[in-house]
């Protein structure tokens, strides 16, 4: 459930009509609601109750610092998986001992400022990555919490793209070398190994291949016990799906996933901590875009829109399928017409739908992309020297930019030229 709803056939995200941001702000723009990513926090919340947990939000879906304020002030920890993401992290005011860092390809530099500034445990994607962290922590004089990330090879059922926990992905370290990479870890005085970490993929709409990877990594906590390590943490990542197709797609509520959680985990008397990123983000955001063109094609008509893939990528990169709607509903009883959704980039790509079904628009009628607010925002660019789109969150009846569109000259003034130009 969201909080984008209609009212009198206009949507409103929570007590503001979209259109009147769209009136102050211009399209395309990314709209989220604070209501919608409270209520998807506390579910989680919620959901592991009676376990010690943590929830570190995978800021990777959405990390603008109002929206990291927003989830921080409900008490949640950050996964973060670059050196910017934990300076954002900080910058929204999110204390060390909350932040997780992930990631396959952690620099030195990154380790060395998530040392210094504070950090809950490194989750280690490799030997040699372990060595730098060893290293760094040595040089430091501190010792480096971690866990070591393992990949338990179960096949997530989800898009190639972000399954991540098969042994043919870069991700983690086989679990059938864990006992011996933990005894080498343990062997190294700049670590602490307090944990297990895994994550096996991003948009499962199962539970099934969660509890396969969870009853391993529960045998493994075991057997790593019996060897001499202090197994205390399990990082259990992200990864549960939601319903981008509202008609047909009801993936498992998070109730039901805390419920397989204790039932897989509980005995073990860990804290678990969960990375959710879509789930908590997902829907508690849409993408607002308003209609340039409808051009009639020889057997179908396209609505050219001025929202394009370099604002959403998911349809052109993942054949990710978003609900289209109008801002303002058609009179009941209007036809439907069939549309191919595209942007104005110059590439064939730049499509969010073909032959989905709409009531009529014209030029200047608002539609909104739903289910926009992971992976939207922060995957933008500039491609065809379009401007980042800007962000609006809502809370209540109020409304503020929280990233404003750049101008022209500040894009272009980024640039520098050579001396002999
Ligand atoms: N933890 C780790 C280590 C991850 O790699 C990810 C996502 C998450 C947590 C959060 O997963 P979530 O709960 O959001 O599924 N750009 C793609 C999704 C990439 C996900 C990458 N890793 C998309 O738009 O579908």
């Amino acid at each position: 459930m969201d909080h984008f709803l209609y009212r009198d056939g206009a949507l409103f995200a929570e007590d503001v009509p979209v259109s009147e941001i769209a009136a102050q702000v211009g399209t395309p723009f990314y709209c989220y609601s604070t209501a919608t990513f409270e209520r998807h926090f506390r579910l989680f919340d919620e959901a592991l109750e009676g376990t010690d947990h943590l929830i570190c939000y995978a800021m990777k879906a959405a990390s603008n610092q109002a929206i990291l304020k927003t989830l921080a002030a409900l008490g949640a920890g950050m996964d973060v998986v670059s050196g910017g993401e934990y300076a954002r992290a900080k910058a929204a005011g999110v204390p060390g001992d909350r932040i997780v860092f992930s990631g396959v390809g952690k620099t030195y530099d990154e380790i060395h400022a998530a040392l210094t500034g504070g950090i809950r445990q490194f989750n280690v994607e490799s030997e040699p990555e372990m060595a730098v962290i060893n290293k760094v922590a040595l040089e430091l004089g501190v010792r480096a919490p971690i866990t070591v990330r393992v990949n338990p090879d179960v096949d997530a059922k989800t898009h190639a793209k972000i399954a991540t926990g098969k042994s043919e992905n870069k991700f983690g370290i086989p679990i059938s070398r864990a006992r011996e990479v933990y005894a080498h870890a343990a062997s190294l005085p700049g670590l602490e190994v307090i944990g297990i970490d895994v994550h096996i993929g991003s948009q499962l709409t199962q539970l099934e291949p969660f509890r396969l990877a969870y009853e391993k990594v529960a045998a493994l906590t075991e057997e790593l016990r019996a060897d001499g390590h202090n197994i205390k943490r399990l990082d259990l990542g992200g990864g549960l799906g939601i319903p981008y197709e509202r008609s047909n797609e009801a993936p498992p509520l998070p109730v039901e996933y805390g419920a397989m959680v204790k039932e897989t985990l509980g005995h073990l008397n860990c804290e678990i901590e969960i990375e959710p990123g879509r789930l908590i983000a997902g829907n508690a955001g849409i993408m607002v875009s308003k209609v340039i063109y409808v051009k009639e094609g020889e057997d179908r008509k396209f609505m050219i829109v001025d929202g394009a893939m370099n604002d959403l990528i998911r349809p052109a990169m993942y054949e990710a399928h978003h609900d289209i709607v109008p801002v303002v509903e058609a009179e009941p009883g209007t036809e439907p017409q069939a549309y191919d959704i595209v942007g104005p980039v110059c590439e064939t790509g730049d499509t969010f739908a073909k032959a989905r079904n709409m009531s009529p628009v014209a030029p200047d009628d608002l539609i909104a992309f739903r289910s926009a607010g992971a992976y939207g925002a922060v995957m933008a660019s500039e491609y065809n020297t379009r401007p980042l789109i800007p962000e609006v969150l809502v809370n209540g009846d109020q409304f503020a930019v929280i990233r404003r569109r750049p101008t022209f000259d500040e894009m272009i003034n980024r640039d520098t030229i050579p001396e002999w130009l």
